[in-house]
């Protein structure tokens, strides 16, 4: 019925109240989980139970807390091309667990101890097989399915680029620094354009334990503290204070590569990207066939960066052409942006009302950190600044940025947007104050910048900038910004966190935080970015209490969004739950076999029907 609507047709929703237990999506949309925490998906993997789960049965279920997602065509040269739009790979992230809605309370040493060998195993990430009937119509997960992995805290990576090998990674257990196990805190991600995902290890720092007195370890929030998870008392390398475990936490904090059209394949951890609170990654091809990886640094008064590969795409579909493309972030330039206002600073309040020119906007300039495998930041060796990659950035003059999260190319315009969440520290004593482009203190609702490279190229060293929205509820009287469309015609939006672009070239964004700000449940919103439409937010969808909305997949084409429900009832326990989302029942109806009450983070397919 909606044919000739440019993008995903439907009328927003009204925001949610943020106590609320339900999934909402517009008129006309239906919903269900495509595959929930717990459910199995490898052979030996049993059916969920929560009463009565253990490390053994985790390891082959669908992990915790799904952030990054996508929906993965089948390669048009792989085994299974014939499934045609009837297959798709789901691969998911698992950035981490919520003990307190997983477990009851115990005392037990030897649960407790079970229970870390659990959590362990619910991170990392999933590769799920999917079938359905046909275009608009629902997904299931194979439960036996020839593609269907698990990767957990202990899987083997591969080490690749110039840090590869490096005395700064090198350990007891390793002591070539080329064979990583695990992978940790995984939070946003992108899909390149040979079909591999890329997942940015984030908060890697609460795994550690350290000496914490270096500047190296303090500047990436290593602590001689016990961690809250206590993987160090079950596993010695998590307790880097032990001899030959020193540069353990150096191994974690990557970007990581997986290719989940082949099972067999081992991941690699991508050290020419840097070392840092990776929020995830987004590769576009530029026009000299080399291709570009954006990216964001998600801490107060971090950075953004940008990955430049040596070496050109091929777009062959040979074997040997993915083979090839799957070594482009091995090798190549490593930069990161300082960003100028064109304002005067005495414009920029720190209220977040506009400069007279009537816009938060300027120019700015890639500073290269490593340029084709060669450190160009005095005083730090190449492999120096891969691995400390935030003191190397510190040197060069970068802007401080209210924590950037997604940072992702439009594929319709090579535009870049970032979404910078929040930071609620900008101008606290002894903190940086308001800049054009960060340009409120307390900055509790976040903004987008979209960036524009110069001569449309993204290896170009030079980029104009301007901020498209300046987040907040105009209805409670905060100072937003819309890119100039009514703000009263808005539907309210805080902490922007992952990004997303839908066929006809609209922006999508999902927040992270809106409960704690603006009142109401995370959300999904679709963005326009061209013509007078430009700036209109408009809600799509509410998760369910304490959730987060992360991993947006947009198929306007087929009239369906996928999204990944983090940590619903976050703030409940496993007792006494805030949250029975997905597997919600009528009041006085008993679950049905495989359901369990209580909360699970899933991945959710929303259609029209
Ligand atoms: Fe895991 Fe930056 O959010
Ligand atoms: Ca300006
Ligand atoms: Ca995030
Ligand atoms: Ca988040």
């Amino acid at each position: 019925g909606h044919g000739a609507t440019k993008g995903l047709a439907f009328g927003p929703i009204a925001p949610v109240p943020a106590a609320t237990d339900a999934f909402t999506v517009p008129d006309g949309y239906r919903w269900a989980p495509v595959i929930r925490w717990g459910d199995p998906i490898l052979r030996h993997a049993p059916a969920f139970d929560r009463d009565a789960q253990t490390a053994e049965a985790q390891a082959g279920q669908f992990g915790y807390n799904n952030d990054y997602l996508d929906i993965v065509p089948m390669l048009p040269t792989g085994r299974d091309r014939s499934r045609g739009d009837k297959g798709a790979l789901l691969v998911a992230n698992h950035e981490y667990t919520n003990e307190n809605l997983m477990f009851p309370p115990s005392t037990d040493p030897a649960v407790l101890a079970e229970r870390k060998r659990i959590a362990m195993n619910a991170h990392g990430m999933s590769v799920v097989e999917l079938r359905r009937s046909g275009p608009g119509k629902p997904w299931e997960y194979l439960r036996i399915g020839g593609y269907n992995r698990r990767i957990t805290a202990s899987t083997p990576f591969a080490v690749s680029g110039p840090a590869a090998g490096s005395d700064l990674l090198r350990t007891v257990d390793d002591p070539e620094g080329r064979t990583v196990l695990g992978t940790l805190n995984n939070c946003a991600g992108g899909t390149t354009p040979w079909g591999t995902v890329l997942s940015g290890e984030e908060n890697v720092n609460q795994y550690f334990r350290t000496r914490g007195t270096s500047l190296r370890e303090q500047r990436y929030g290593l602590a001689d503290k016990a961690t809250t998870r206590g993987w160090e008392e079950i596993e010695p390398r998590f307790d880097a204070r032990n001899p030959g475990y020193e540069n353990e936490p150096n191994r974690f904090g990557w970007i990581v590569e997986v290719d989940p059209h082949d099972p067999e394949s081992v991941p690699v951890k991508h050290t020419a990207l840097g070392r840092f609170k990776h929020e995830g990654a987004n590769v576009i091809l530029a026009p000299s066939g080399q291709v570009v990886a954006y990216m964001g640094d998600d801490e107060r008064f971090d950075y953004l960066y940008k990955f430049v590969s040596r070496d050109t795409m091929r777009t062959g579909s040979k074997r040997a052409d993915r083979e090839h493309n799957k070594t482009l972030l091995s090798a190549g330039s490593l930069y990161v942006a300082r960003f100028q206002g064109d304002s005067p600073a005495a414009e920029i309040t720190g209220t977040g009302a506009l400069p007279a020119d009537g816009e938060f906007d300027g120019t700015g300039e890639w500073i290269p950190l490593v340029v084709d495998g060669v450190s160009h930041v005095p005083g730090f060796t190449t492999e120096e600044v891969l691995v400390y990659t935030r003191l190397a950035a510190d040197t060069v003059g970068a802007t401080k940025m209210d924590r950037p999260e997604d940072v992702e190319p439009n594929p319709h315009t090579g535009r870049v947007y970032v979404a910078c969440t929040n930071n609620t520290d900008r101008g606290k004593a002894g903190k940086e104050g308001a800049t054009e482009p960060n340009p409120r203190v307390a900055n509790r609702d976040g903004h987008v910048v979209e960036l524009t490279e110069d001569g449309d190229d993204p290896t170009a060293s030079t980029f104009r900038w301007t901020l498209l929205l300046v987040c907040g509820d105009p209805a409670a009287g905060t100072s937003t910004y819309f890119a100039g469309f009514p703000p009263e015609q808005v539907s309210p939006i805080s902490c922007p966190d992952n990004l997303a672009f839908d066929a006809a070239g609209n922006l999508w964004v999902s927040t992270d935080g809106q409960p704690g700000t603006i009142g109401y449940g995370d959300a999904l919103f679709k963005v326009p970015l061209e013509g007078a439409e430009r700036g209109h937010v408009q809600q799509f969808l509410s998760v369910p209490a304490g959730a987060e909305t992360c991993g947006p997949v947009i198929r306007d084409n087929e009239s369906m969004v996928f999204v990944a429900v983090q940590h619903p009832g976050e703030d409940g326990t496993f007792d006494a739950p805030q949250s029975n989302f997905p597997d919600y029942v009528a009041p006085g109806r008993r679950p049905k076999r495989g359901q369990a009450l209580g909360p699970r983070p899933s991945v959710v397919q929303v259609w029209q029907g």
